[in-house]
């Protein structure tokens, strides 16, 4: 059912730049509207700096004017094989500061998917 979106996290995955860690991360984000927004991890030597490939879907997606989001696929692993790879603490955060309860997340570990919603993932998440 989500073939496409992580055919299209797989692609974002291609860029991910993780010399730090090897362990490479691609996100695909759709909007409401259909729009779908790549994202990749993006390390730095000051590790701290690094940046998540969902965070940086979405804030892609924010910077050109986004804010309805409907799903996101995430994929990741080192090398050539995928791994399970849940969002973390931080970008489960930012997911919550955009995407209603029902945002589903979508998982693949390179053979099945797994679907979640944003209320399973982060419950009683904090929101002004
Ligand atoms: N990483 C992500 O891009 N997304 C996640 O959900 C978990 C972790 C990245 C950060 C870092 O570049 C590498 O994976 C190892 O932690």
């Amino acid at each position: 059912m989500y073939e496409e979106l992580i055919e299209v996290a797989k692609l974002a995955r291609d860029n991910a730049y993780a010399p730090y860690s090897n362990f490479k991360v691609g996100a695909a984000l759709k909007t409401k509207t259909g729009k779908i927004f790549q994202g990749c991890n993006i390390e730095n030597s000051a590790l701290s700096m690094t940046n998540c490939a969902e965070r940086t879907a979405f804030f892609k997606a924010i910077s050109e004017g986004e804010k309805e989001f409907e799903e996101i696929a995430i994929v990741g692993g080192k090398d050539d094989e995928l791994i399970l790879c849940p969002p973390c603490g931080a970008c489960r955060q930012v997911m919550n500061e955009f995407c209603d309860k029902d945002f589903k997340i979508v998982l693949f570990d390179g053979k099945d998917e797994d679907v979640y919603t944003l209320e399973e993932i982060l419950p009683l998440g904090f929101k002004l």
